[in-house]
């Protein structure tokens, strides 16, 4: 359905998904404000917990297949390098007026069908910036995007509904599982996810509980693969941070009004796990000095 794939904004999303469609034989086209942004992408692609050398270990994938995933992504400082693309994926951080001023620019540059990988913004206040509302809609990819199945594909007020089925259909053709929800903030998983990621933190600021014992209560109790403290430290404790502050920001509810002890973490250099993210001074597992549930669970050959 695509040629060339363009992604604006190669940090912790960006470049995961730049990956999987590198992956499937696409094209790519990778921007970033910040040079040393698309350095640390590429390096996470090639060298990163999901990255190709981990596949061609594991016997996934060929060597000289890697080379050619690398080979079809080409990075950029510059919005011009974005003409050529036919599909535009936004995943700057998760900020409306900044999101806004990007897309006011992309559109002034290309006529690809633009999208968002927003977990939370308005689509149809986002679409208000670009100059074809019908052909922008929701592409919310999840972390790790190279193996989760899950796309949340969302229709602003305007989007053409025809679009939204094509690309479900070029998605599921890709091996992904694509779902249809109506703007709304948070969307559909947001709107879960968070809620639930905000009473585990609470729960720590309370002292009810330890991150271990919270996340094997959701693990072993609910069957959940990941408890909801480890989930924030792969997602990102500022991009929660930023995600609770725009809920907040869009529907005034206190409900999404951000925990204070996620504030002082992320204050304090504690970006989540940093694995995933290069730089952070750990996750809510280092800060209280706890092993992940997930590794207590593998290493008791439980899960
Ligand atoms: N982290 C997750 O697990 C996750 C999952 C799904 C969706 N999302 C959403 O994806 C988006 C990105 O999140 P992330 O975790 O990848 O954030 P991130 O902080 O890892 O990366 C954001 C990138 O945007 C770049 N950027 C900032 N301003 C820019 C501009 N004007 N032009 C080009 N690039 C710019 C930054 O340099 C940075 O590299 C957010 O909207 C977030 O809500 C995140």
């Amino acid at each position: 359905m695509f040629k060339c794939i363009g992604i604006v904004g190669f940090g912790l999303m960006g470049s995961q998904i730049a990956q999987f469609f590198a992956q499937q034989g696409y094209d790519v086209v990778a921007v970033d404000s910040r040079k040393e942004a698309l350095e640390k992408g590429i390096n996470s692609i090639k060298n990163g917990r999901f990255g190709v050398k981990k596949l061609v270990e594991k016997g996934k994938m060929s060597e000289s297949e890697a080379e050619k995933v690398i080979s079809r992504i080409r990075t950029s400082v510059e919005y011009s390098d974005l003409k050529e693309c036919d599909l535009v994926i936004e995943a700057v951080y998760e900020d409306i007026d900044l999101k806004l001023k990007v897309f006011r620019e992309i559109s002034s540059i290309c006529d690809a069908v633009l999208t968002s990988n927003t977990s939370s913004i308005s689509i149809t206040k986002l679409s208000s910036a670009v100059k074809d509302p019908s052909r922008f809609l929701g592409m919310h990819f999840f972390n790790p995007a190279q193996i989760q199945k899950l796309v949340e594909l969302i229709e602003g007020l305007l989007t053409d509904r025809k679009l939204v089925q094509e690309i479900r259909d070029w998605l599921l053709k890709l091996g992904k599982v694509p779902i249809i929800v109506k703007d709304s903030p948070g969307f559909a998983t947001t709107r879960l996810g968070l809620i639930l990621g905000k009473e585990a933190i609470l729960m720590l600021q309370e002292g009810i509980a330890t991150p271990q014992d919270i996340d094997i209560a959701m693990m072993l109790g609910y069957g959940y693969p990941m408890g909801p403290i480890e989930t924030g430290d792969l997602v990102g404790l500022d991009t929660r941070l930023r995600i609770f502050e725009t809920m907040f920001q869009m529907t005034k509810d206190p409900k999404w009004a951000p925990p204070k002890l996620l504030v002082q973490l992320v204050d304090a250099g504690y970006l989540g796990d940093p694995s995933v993210k290069p730089g952070s001074k750990g996750g809510i597992y280092e800060y209280y000095g706890q092993e992940r549930a997930s590794h207590l669970l593998k290493r008791l050959g439980i899960r």
